[in-house]
Order: C-alpha cells, then sequence, then structure tokens
C-alpha cells in the first residue's frame, strides 16, 4: 500500500513540474537565454548581473548586512601581501557563476573604471584568465581570519580602513 501511495504522490509531483502539452513560449521568447558565463557583456553588466544585489551599484556596500563598501577602498588590497589573490578567492568573486576570463575581466574594471576609485593603485598589472583560474583553485579556507590579516597589513601601512563595517581605527 506504501508503495502505492509513494508511486502515485511521484507521479502526480512529476506531472505539476511538467508543462502543460500544449504550452507555448510567449512571443518574443522562444529562445531560451543562455547563462552568464556563456555570454559576452561589459564588465558592468557582469557586476549588476551577480554583484551589486550585494554590493550595491556603485560599491557602497551595506553595513547592516555586514557587506563591505568597495567604493575608494577595494583598491588598497592591491598595496598589500596577499591581496591580490583575495580579491579573486573571495567567495562573492570565485564562486560567481562567470567563467574565468569574464571574472579577470570584470575584476579588472572594478579597479580600474570607477569602484576603486581614490584607491586605485598607480600601477596595476590587470589579472589574467590564467591568473584567476589558477587562485580560484585554491578555495580561501578562513576569509574572515584571512581578511583582518590584510587590514592590519594595511593598518602597518597607515591606509585608512573605510571598508564602511565596523567602527575602525
Ligand atoms: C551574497 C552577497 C555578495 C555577493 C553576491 C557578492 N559579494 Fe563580494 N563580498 C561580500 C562580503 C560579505 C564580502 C566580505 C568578505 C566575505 O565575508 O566574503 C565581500 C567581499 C568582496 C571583495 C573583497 C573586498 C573586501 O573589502 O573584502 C571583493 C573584491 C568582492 N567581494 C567582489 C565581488 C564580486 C566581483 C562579486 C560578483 C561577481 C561579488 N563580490 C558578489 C558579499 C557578496
Amino acid at each position: 500500500m506504501v508503495g502505492l501511495f509513494s508511486l502515485i504522490a511521484a507521479s502526480s509531483l512529476a506531472a505539476q513540474s511538467l508543462p502543460m502539452p500544449n504550452t507555448k513560449p510567449a512571443p518574443g521568447n522562444e529562445i531560451r537565454p543562455a547563462p552568464p558565463h556563456q555570454m559576452v557583456y561589459r564588465p558592468e553588466v557582469y557586476y549588476q548581473l551577480e554583484c551589486g544585489g550585494c554590493h550595491l551599484a556603485d560599491g557602497e556596500g551595506e553595513r547592516k548586512n555586514d557587506i563591505p563598501r568597495m567604493k575608494d577602498f577595494v583598491g588598497h588590497f592591491l598595496s598589500v601581501e596577499g591581496g591580490r589573490e583575495f580579491l579573486v578567492q573571495v567567495p562573492g568573486s570565485a564562486y560567481s557563476s562567470f567563467a574565468d576570463d569574464q571574472l579577470a575581466e570584470l575584476i579588472n574594471w572594478i579597479i580600474t573604471d570607477g569602484i576603486a576609485g581614490t584607491s586605485k593603485p598607480e600601477e596595476f598589472t590587470p589579472y589574467t584568465a590564467e591568473e584567476v583560474a589558477a587562485l580560484r583553485a585554491q578555495p580561501l579556507g578562513k576569509v574572515e581570519e584571512t581578511r583582518d590579516v590584510l587590514l592590519d597589513r594595511m593598518r602597518a601601512k597607515d591606509i585608512a580602513i573605510h571598508d564602511g563595517l565596523k567602527d575602525r581605527p
């Protein structure tokens, strides 16, 4: 009996998840869009698609959700040892759905084209897809601890911590 019930339950669930046999896509919607990693967009669109929801449109961040400010700050990571790796290995970057070349382009854009703003380093070697691939292959174990170490390295260089999160010295 139990087997019969679960068979009925399973088949009605399956039926619900299937489209009606005569269902057609709405006009103009016949072609399913490809996932982002197969698309070519401008980097600011990549940002809007997968980053801006947390980091907000201009990288302002949101303290109440523990999202650090990238605006005028994120570039400082490139001034300390380990920071270049961190920008790729941080979960928001590494686990985005983007392909390695897209992620390289996106982070290069963040640094050079606006969001890093006043924190943009004087010299910057753009990330390549190969560098991003190698870094993504080594996930960051302890994100917060790593970030704190990097912030201490900034303090040691007299860089003010304007990440918008806590009242920082
Ligand atoms: C779910 C929210 C969320 C999304 C989506 C997200 N991030 Fe983040 N991001 C964070 C948080 C929180 C941190 C702070 C470090 C941590 O705890 O991961 C962070 C830190 C960063 C940092 C390091 C800066 C710092 O001050 O720590 C970079 C660079 C970054 N994110 C890039 C991105 C990019 C690029 C995307 C989109 C592909 C993205 N993030 C999407 C939440 C997010």
